[in-house]
C-alpha cells in the first residue's frame, strides 16, 4: 500500500530547466524548496528516448548517465522524508515535431487532428520496442533510488492512443472493443511491474471530455483491472493534449472539481488507493476532498509553483496565508511552451535564480506611490526585509488588475489582489489612499521613493476620437446591453473585453492594425476566446486602421492590392480604445534632484501581470542595504 507521511503529492509538471536531459542545480533547489511538507514529490516526465520529447529542455531517463543526477534528487527528498515518483510517459504521436530527431508512433497513422506530426502505426515488433523502453526506464529509477514509477495511461499520450476509441483505429487484436484496445497498456505495465521490485503507480485520464474518446465508465473498469494487476495507486486526471488542453492543464476556464468526481467514482470500485489533481489550491479544496472521501491522496501541482509551502501552510508547519494560484497557466504552461521554462505570475522566484528576501541590518524608509501589482509586491517584500514603508494608492489597491477578473471565467485572477491586500493588513503597513504629493515624499524622511505608477491606455492618433472607453467599461456599472460597439486594438484587452460585450447582447467589431489579434494572449485562453467569438459573429478586421471617427461613423483604411482602400462602419453606439498601454509617471520631474527615486512595475516599461510582480520583488530585493 502506498504509505506517505502525509496525503500530498508533487503532480508531475515540465520545468523545462536541463540543457542536456540531466539534472542541474535548478532543479534541485525547485524541488528542495517544495519536498519538505509532502508525502511525494514526482519531478517533471522523464523522457525515454531522447527522440520522444515533449519539450528540448526535458529531463531524460534514456541512459545510465541519467542517474547519477537522479540519485541526487532522490537523496536530497528522502533526506527530508519525501518519497519520490519516477513518472514515465511516451508520447506517442505527442511528441514534439518541432525537435529535430524526434519520431512518431502511435497506435494509428492520423496526426492528431489539433496538429502534430503524422506518426508511423506501431506493428508489434515496435510495440515491443515500446516495451523494452518502458522497461530500461524502470529499472534506471529503481537504481536512481526512487520509490515508485508512475506509468501515464492518460491525457492524450501513447497508452492512451491505445485505450482511447477516439484514436485507435486497428483492426488487429489491439484495437476494436475495450479488451482489446487495453491490451497493450497492460502488457506495458505487467512489463514494468516484472522488471522492477519498486510498485507502480497509474496515471490516466478519468474521461477524455470528447464524445468518443475514451470515457469515465470504460475508466473504472479499467481501473479494476489495473487493481487486480497490483498497481500500487491510481491518479485520476482529465483530458488528452490533443484536443482537450484545458482539462489537462486545469485551466481557470474549466470548472474545478470535476477531476475530483472522477477520483471518487473510481474510489467506489477499486481497493487501491487513488489519487484526485485538478486546481486543488485552497484550504477548502483539501477539506472537500477529505472529509468527502473523494480520494486517499491528493496531486498538487501549480498551488505549490505559486507558493511552496501551500501544504506547509494547511498543515499548519508554515505561517502566513499562501500566495495563491490564479489557475492562468501563463507562467507556467506558457513559460514551458515558450521556451523560457516554468516561471510563475504570482511567485517571481519560480524559474528565476534571485534570492529570497533575508533581513536587513540597516532599516530605512521608503515610500511607494501606486498600489498596482508592482507597487504592493514592493512593498511586501520591503516590509518582509524589515525597512519601513508607506504605500500610496489614489484609488483602490489592485490599480488596474482590479479590471483583470472581469472578462469572463477569470474570476480566479482576483485571488492575488484578495492576498496582497490581507497581507498588507496583516503586517500593518502604512497606506494612504490619496494621490502623493510632492510635498508628502519630500517631508516625511523616506530614503527613497519607488514610482509604481503604472500605465494608461495609449491614444492613438485618431482624428475625431474625442469620446472613448477603457477596460472599466467592464464595471458591471458601465457594461453596455445590446448596442452596436467598436473595439479599436485587438490585443490582449481588446479581446477579452470582445469576449465579455458578447456575452451581454452587444455586437462587436475589432479593428486591429496587425496581422493577427490577442498577441501575447495564453495560449489556452487564446484559442478558446478567439472561438467564442467566431461563433459569437465578432467581426475581428486585421491589417486595419482606424483614421477617422465622425459621429457614430468610424473610416477605416487597408492596404489591398498595394493600394490604400477606405471603409467605413457605420452607427455605433461605443468605441473602447485598447490600443496597448504606456507608462504613467506624473512625479518624477517633480523629484529630480530633490530626492532619489526607482520605478517599478509598468511606470518603468509596461508588461504583463507576471512583469509587474517581478520588477516590485527585484527592486525591493535591491533595496536590501
Ligand atoms: C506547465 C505544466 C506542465 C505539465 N506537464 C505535465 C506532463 O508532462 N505530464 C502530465 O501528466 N501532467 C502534466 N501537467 C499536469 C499536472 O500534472 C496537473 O495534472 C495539472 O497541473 C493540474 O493540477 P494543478 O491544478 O494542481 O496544477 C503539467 C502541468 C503544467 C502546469
Ligand atoms: S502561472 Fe498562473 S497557473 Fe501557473 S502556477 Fe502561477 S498562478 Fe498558477
Amino acid at each position: 500500500m502506498l504509505e506517505l507521511k502525509n496525503q500530498f503529492i508533487l503532480a508531475p509538471i515540465k520545468l523545462g530547466y536541463s540543457k542536456d536531459g540531466k539534472i542541474n542545480q535548478r532543479h534541485l533547489n525547485f524541488y528542495e524548496e517544495r519536498g519538505e511538507h509532502l508525502g511525494a514529490v514526482t519531478p517533471e516526465p522523464f523522457f525515454l528516448d531522447k527522440g520522444l520529447r515533449e519539450i528540448p529542455t526535458q529531463l531524460g531517463i534514456d541512459n545510465d548517465d541519467k542517474i547519477p543526477g537522479l540519485q541526487k534528487l532522490t537523496a536530497l527528498l528522502h533526506e527530508q522524508g519525501t518519497k519520490v515518483i519516477a513518472h514515465l510517459n511516451h508520447p506517442g504521436r505527442m511528441a514534439n515535431p518541432k525537435i529535430p530527431g524526434n519520431y512518431h508512433v502511435s497506435s494509428t497513422d492520423k496526426a492528431c487532428e489539433n496538429g502534430g506530426a503524422t506518426p508511423e502505426k506501431l506493428d508489434t515488433k515496435g510495440m515491443q520496442g515500446v516495451v523494452n523502453l518502458f522497461t530500461k526506464a524502470a529499472k534506471r529509477a529503481e537504481k536512481a533510488d526512487f520509490d515508485f514509477v508512475e506509468l501515464q495511461f492518460g491525457h492524450g499520450y501513447l497508452l492512451a492512443q491505445f485505450l482511447s476509441p477516439q484514436v485507435n483505429d486497428r483492426d488487429d487484436q489491439y484495437g476494436g472493443n475495450f479488451e482489446n484496445r487495453i491490451k497493450f497498456p497492460i502488457q506495458v505495465l505487467e512489463a514494468v511491474k516484472n522488471s522492477v521490485d519498486i510498485p507502480v503507480i497509474a496515471r490516466l485520464s478519468g474521461d477524455e471530455m470528447i464524445d468518443d474518446g475514451i470515457r469515465l465508465k470504460d475508466m473504472v473498469k479499467f481501473s479494476k483491472i489495473l487493481a487486480n494487476q497490483g498497481i500500487e495507486a491510481i491518479h485520476v486526471s482529465a483530458g488528452t493534449v490533443c484536443s482537450t488542453p484545458p482539462w489537462y492543464f486545469q485551466h481557470m476556464f474549466v470548472p474545478k472539481g470535476k477531476t475530483w468526481n472522477m477520483a471518487s467514482e473510481i474510489k467506489k470500485f477499486v481497493d487501491v488507493p487513488v489519487i484526485a489533481v485538478g486546481k486543488i489550491n485552497a484550504s477548502e479544496d483539501i477539506q472537500k476532498i477529505r472529509y468527502e472521501g473523494m480520494a486517499d491522496y491528493m496531486a498538487i501541482g501549480r498551488a505549490l509553483l505559486a507558493d511552496p509551502d501551500f501544504v506547509g501552510k494547511y498543515l499548519q508547519k508554515v505561517d502566513g496565508p499562501f500566495r495563491p494560484c490564479l489557475a492562468c497557466s501563463e507562467g507556467c504552461l506558457g513559460g514551458v511552451k515558450g521556451g523560457k521554462g516554468l516561471h510563475c505570475v504570482v511567485n517571481p522566484r519560480v524559474g528565476e535564480i534571485l534570492p529570497e528576501p533575508e533581513l536587513t541590518e540597516d532599516k530605512k524608509k521608503y515610500a511607494i506611490v501606486g498600489g498596482g501589482l508592482a507597487g504592493m509586491e514592493a512593498a511586501l517584500t520591503l516590509d518582509t526585509i524589515g525597512h519601513d514603508v508607506v504605500l500610496y494608492e489614489k484609488e483602490k489597491l489592485g490599480g488596474q488588475f482590479n479590471l483583470a477578473h472581469l472578462p469572463p471565467k477569470k474570476e480566479s485572477l482576483k485571488r492575488i489582489i484578495d492576498y496582497y491586500r490581507e497581507e498588507i493588513e496583516n503586517r500593518n503597513i502604512e497606506v494612504h489612499c490619496e494621490e502623493a504629493t510632492r510635498e508628502d515624499l519630500m517631508n516625511n524622511g523616506f530614503s527613497k521613493i519607488i514610482l509604481a505608477t503604472g500605465a494608461v491606455p495609449a491614444v492613438p492618433p485618431i482624428e475625431g476620437l474625442d469620446e472613448y472607453y477603457w477596460a472599466d467599461f467592464l464595471l458591471e456599472k458601465n457594461l453596455p446591453k445590446d448596442q452596436r460597439i467598436l473595439i479599436i486594438g485587438g490585443g490582449l484587452i481588446g479581446i477579452e473585453m470582445a469576449s465579455k460585450l458578447t456575452d451581454n447582447g452587444n455586437e462587436v467589431i475589432i479593428v486591429e492594425m496587425l496581422e493577427s489579434v490577442a498577441e501575447g494572449m495564453e495560449m489556452i485562453e487564446k484559442a478558446l476566446t478567439i472561438k467564442k467569438l467566431k461563433n459569437n459573429q465578432v467581426k475581428i478586421l486585421t491589417n486595419h486602421r482606424v483614421v477617422k471617427i465622425k459621429n457614430t461613423t468610424a473610416e477605416l483604411e487597408v492596404d489591398e492590392d498595394e493600394k490604400i482602400k477606405t471603409k467605413k462602419i457605420e452607427n455605433i453606439d461605443n468605441i473602447i480604445l485598447a490600443a496597448g498601454m504606456k507608462s504613467y509617471d506624473p512625479l518624477s520631474d517633480e523629484l529630480e534632484d530633490q530626492i532619489d527615486y526607482q520605478f517599478a512595475g509598468d511606470a518603468k516599461r509596461v508588461g504583463k501581470a507576471q512583469d509587474a510582480i517581478r520588477s516590485g520583488y527585484e527592486v525591493a530585493l535591491s533595496l536590501r542595504n
